[in-house]
C-alpha cells in the first residue's frame, strides 16, 4: 500500500487553518513540507515553511515530512529539526562531498529523526547508492526541484525502477519517495514503477474533497 504525502507549498494564504485540518481529516499520511532558501532553487519558502511546521505540530499528529531545498543544509537540519518532524530529507546536490553527506546523515538520526536523501532529475542514482543503507528514504524529483504545479518528467520513471531493482537485490528496506507532478493521470505508473511514498501538492489541494483525491492516489 503507498502512501501519500501532501504538499502544501501552494496553500492559499489565509485558508491554511482550513487546509490543514481538511488534510488531516482526509487522514493524508504525511504532510510534505517544501523547504527552499532562495539559493538552492530561486523561491525562498524557509520562514513561510517553518511556520506551517510548527502550526501543523499544534493542531495535528499526523508526521510532517520535511523536503530541504537548501544550500545550508546543516543550519536547516537543526532549524526544522525543532518542529520535530517525521523524517528531514536533503538533497545530496546541495554537499561538496560524501564525508559532508554522511555527516548531515548522521547528524539527523543522532538528533531521533529519520533521514532521507533526495536527488534532482539530472542526478544519476548510482551516485547516492553508497548512502542507501543509512538512510530511510531516498527522494526522487520527478521535476526540477523550485515549485510546484509542474508536468511530471517521465524519464525519472526508469529512475524509480533502477532504484526499486537495486534495494531489491541488495536487501536494503528503504522507501522510495516520488516528488513531483503525481496526479490520478500519472500516479499508476509511479507506483507500478516502485515508488511507496508519493508527493502530491497541485492535485490535492485543487481537489475539493481531499479524502477522496487520497484515497485515488493510494487504490
Ligand atoms: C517541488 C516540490 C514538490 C512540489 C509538489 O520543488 O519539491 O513537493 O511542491 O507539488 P506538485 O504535486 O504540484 O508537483
Ligand atoms: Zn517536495
Amino acid at each position: 500500500m503507498v502512501e501519500i504525502s501532501t504538499s502544501i507549498l501552494s496553500a492559499e494564504q489565509g485558508k491554511e487553518t482550513e487546509i490543514f485540518l481538511g488534510l488531516e481529516k482526509a487522514k493524508t499520511d504525511y504532510f510534505h513540507i517544501d523547504v527552499m532558501d532562495g539559493k538552492f532553487v530561486e523561491k525562498d519558502t524557509y520562514n513561510k515553511m517553518f511556520e506551517y511546521s510548527s502550526y501543523i505540530k499544534r493542531i495535528s499528529n499526523l508526521p510532517l515530512d520535511i523536503h530541504l531545498m537548501v544550500k545550508d543544509v546543516k543550519q536547516a537540519i537543526n532549524d526544522f529539526l525543532s518542529t520535530e518532524p517525521n523524517i528531514i530529507t536533503f538533497h545530496y546536490e546541495a554537499l561538496k562531498n560524501k564525508e559532508d553527506v554522511m555527516d548531515c546523515i548522521n547528524y539527523i538520526k543522532q538528533n531521533n529523526c529519520r533521514v532521507g536523501l533526495a536527488i534532482k532529475p539530472n542526478t544519476s542514482i548510482e551516485e547516492i547508492y553508497e548512502f542507501l543503507p543509512y538512510i530511510h528514504m531516498c527522494l526522487i524529483m520527478t521535476v526540477e526541484p523550485g515549485k510546484g504545479g509542474q508536468t511530471l518528467l517521465h524519464d525519472m520513471i526508469d529512475k524509480i525502477i533502477k532504484i526499486k531493482q537495486y534495494i531489491t537485490e541488495n536487501e536494503i528496506d528503504i522507501d522510495i519517495e516520488a516528488d513531483g507532478g503525481i496526479n490520478l493521470r500519472t500516479v499508476e505508473e509511479i507506483k507500478k514503477a516502485g515508488a511507496n511514498i508519493l508527493v502530491a501538492g497541485t492535485a490535492i489541494l485543487k481537489a475539493n474533497d481531499y479524502s477522496s483525491i487520497i484515497n485515488e492516489l493510494k487504490a
